[in-house]
């Protein structure tokens, strides 16, 4: 029998993680039948690459999901807060890469080494969420841990790359280092402050007890995955002048001891994560080994004396395919394997 092929749209598809998307998707193999791609008034006239074709770029309106099964979003909140329901309502399937229905109770919320089982409650609204990069790659770590100590409480920084901010950030960071090296004033734009050689300990928006959106993001999000919302956490959310890959020093008390060699064999054996944890041979994850795969990488794993049950470790991922594209994809894959046949 012939594989059933989908319909696809892209929304953003001239975006950081709109690109990658399609290129997982190509790489994947995913069943597509025809590609749409969409983006703003901008993107007018341009094409995308997709399997060796130029595909025009169409710009996004109330039409564009006529006859499309599956739409994944990444162009910003406010237009998945727009569109996704009317993509929705003409009967295709959403992944949301945005933040605009993460936290909305009759949408899933999913990593898929951590609950996939979620992913049933789509068809109350026809969305699922993709979660946020930065919570992503610390719960594909968190979760082995949890279902064998119980993590009681979580304390996490981000090195988070510019990528996660999108395609002008990282042309951003790109000019002002070129702007360095010639001597010249660094402009910014993007951030509210030089990007290169500095790093700032802002991401999104600030709210009134001096928390950042991000930080939040990471607290809540964590909570709804786990489906746990006893576990406690808290965050330090800062951008650094990477390109691609976000990196986060974490530190859980677990109800159980766990010493470092039994977090290395649950982790060794983990879905989605690589253990690379060899100090004396200068083994740690580092973002230039993790941007362009698909793994979650962990290291420097060491216990925390200064608590009766703790762990430090180092996570780091690709922000733009595990923290992005490779998670909605995957959660695509899902989608067409136990539920649209
Ligand atoms: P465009 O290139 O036409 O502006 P990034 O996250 O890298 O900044 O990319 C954002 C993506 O979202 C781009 O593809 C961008 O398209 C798209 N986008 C932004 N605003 C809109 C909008 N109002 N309608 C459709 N697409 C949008």
């Amino acid at each position: 029998m012939r594989e059933r092929r989908y319909n696809v749209a892209v929304v953003g598809a001239t975006g950081a993680v709109g690109t990658e998307m399609m290129r997982i998707l190509e790489e994947r193999n995913f069943p597509v039948e025809r590609l749409v791609p969409l983006a703003s008034e901008r993107s007018a006239g341009k094409s995308v690459k997709f399997k060796g074709e130029e595909i025009p770029v169409k710009v996004l309106d109330e039409r564009s999901f006529e006859g499309v099964q599956i739409a994944l979003f990444s162009a910003g909140g406010s237009v998945s807060e727009r569109f996704a329901p009317i993509a929705a309502r003409s009967g295709c399937v959403v992944v949301d890469n945005t933040s605009a229905f993460r936290m909305d109770p009759d949408v899933p919320l999913v990593v898929p080494e951590v609950n996939p089982h979620a992913i049933s409650l789509y068809k109350k609204k026809g969305i699922i969420a993709n979660p946020n990069c930065s919570t992503i790659q610390m719960v594909v770590v968190l979760k082995p841990l949890h279902d064998r100590a119980r993590i009681r409480r979580v304390v996490v920084s981000t090195y988070q790359s510019v990528s996660g901010t999108g395609m002008r950030a990282i042309l951003e960071l790109e000019a002002q280092v070129r702007a360095w090296v010639e001597g010249k004033a660094l402009e910014p734009k993007v951030y509210p402050h030089p990007i290169a050689f500095n790093c700032l300990p802002h991401i999104d928006v600030f709210f009134e007890d001096g928390y950042t959106k991000e930080e939040m993001k990471m607290v809540n999000e964590t909570k709804k995955i786990m489906e746990d919302e006893t576990i406690r956490v808290t965050a330090t959310t800062v951008r650094v002048p990477v390109f691609r890959g976000h990196s986060e020093a974490i530190n859980i008390e677990t109800e159980r001891k766990l010493t470092v060699q039994e977090a290395r064999e649950i982790l060794s054996r983990a879905p989605g994560v690589k253990l690379w944890d060899d100090p004396a041979e200068k083994k740690y994850p580092m973002p230039i080994l993790a941007a362009g795969g698909d793994e979650t990488w962990v290291g420097r794993i060491r216990e925390d004396t200064s608590v009766e049950n703790g762990l430090n470790l180092w996570v780091v991922a690709d922000n733009l395919r595990k923290g992005a594209a490779l998670n909605a994809i995957q959660i695509a894959e899902i989608l067409i394997r136990d539920y649209l046949v």
